[in-house]
């Protein structure tokens, strides 16, 4: 077997690899028209507190996504978001943050909508385009953007709710309302549906630690058998 610290150092290695940029998939069907549309104007404290992610146009690789919006007594980088996400299906009670600060402007329509970059451990993502489309403030917000804030034909749309789980039929209400509304940016009946709920939180069986052992016992074992073939 290999020395423990050297062990975790390949463990540490494989999750970097796990946890790497997420990718988007470009869906052709998909209108990439979120320029059309303007950001509504937000009253920022109604706006401010935890959403999460429950559908999303194209899908990605992002689930259990909870978004924390908080809104900082000052004039400028006023608004704080930390977007928490699992790292992995096979691990979804692991989550990490990435955050961001920007500028919002209180009660004042955005038509660029806000142009930002996410500090993702350990690096900063790409620069990004939100626009809120709507938003009842209370149950649900239609988001659209860009991941890459420079080319248009990265467009998502995504449907955040107040409700970690909200039922299939309210699901299947905010898409067709989306896509009535946004036909640009939402198709009825092609979001994907995101995994969100007590698997965010908890492993069905076992804990992490233990995962986590068995996992870097299948790795030195396999580095074992690699290097006894030698
Ligand atoms: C949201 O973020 C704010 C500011 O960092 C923090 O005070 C608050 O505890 C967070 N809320 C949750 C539920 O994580
Ligand atoms: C992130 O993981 C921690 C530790 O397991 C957990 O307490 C927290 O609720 C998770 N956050 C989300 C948004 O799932
Ligand atoms: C993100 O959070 C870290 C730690 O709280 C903080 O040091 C950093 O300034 C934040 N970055 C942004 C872009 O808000
Ligand atoms: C935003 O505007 C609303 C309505 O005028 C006001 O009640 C609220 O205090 C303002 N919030 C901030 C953060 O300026
Ligand atoms: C977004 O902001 C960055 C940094 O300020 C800038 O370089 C980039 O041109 C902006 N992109 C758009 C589409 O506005
Ligand atoms: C963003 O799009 C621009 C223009 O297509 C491209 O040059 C740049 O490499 C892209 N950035 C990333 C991080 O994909
Ligand atoms: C997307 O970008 C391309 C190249 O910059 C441009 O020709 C096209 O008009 C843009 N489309 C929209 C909908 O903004
Ligand atoms: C969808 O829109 C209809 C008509 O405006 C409304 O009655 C219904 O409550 C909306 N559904 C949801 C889940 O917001
Ligand atoms: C969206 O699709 C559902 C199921 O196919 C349908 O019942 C609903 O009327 C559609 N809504 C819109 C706005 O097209």
């Amino acid at each position: 077997m290999l020395p423990r610290s050297q062990a975790l150092g390949v463990v540490c290695l494989l999750l970097a690899v796990l946890l790497g940029p997420h990718t988007t998939t470009a869906q052709d069907d998909v209108v990439t028209d979120c320029s059309l549309s303007t950001s509504m104007a937000l009253e920022l404290d109604k706006f401010a507190g935890i959403w999460w992610e429950v559908a999303r146009l194209p899908s990605t690789t992002y689930f259990c996504t909870e978004v924390n919006f908080t809104v900082l007594d000052q004039p400028n980088d006023n608004v704080l978001i930390d977007t928490t996400y699992g790292v992995s299906p096979d691990y979804p009670w692991v989550n990490q943050t990435m955050n961001a600060t920007l500028t919002v402007q209180n009660m004042t329509e955005a038509p660029d909508g806000y142009n930002f970059t996410y500090w993702n451990p350990p690096n900063y993502s790409p620069y990004t385009v939100f626009k809120v489309l709507f938003t009842d403030y209370t149950d649900f917000a239609f988001i659209c953007g860009y991941t890459n804030a420079t080319d248009n034909s990265t467009s998502f749309g995504v449907v955040l709710t107040r409700d970690r789980t909200p039922s299939a039929d309210t699901l299947n209400q905010l898409e067709g309302n989306a896509s009535a509304k946004y036909p640009f940016n939402f198709l009825n009946g092609t979001m994907s549906a995101i995994t969100q709920g007590p698997t965010c939180y908890a492993p069905s069986s076992g804990n992490p630690l233990t995962m986590i052992s068995v996992f870097l016992l299948a790795v030195t074992g396999l580095l074992w058998l690699v290097d006894a073939r030698h």
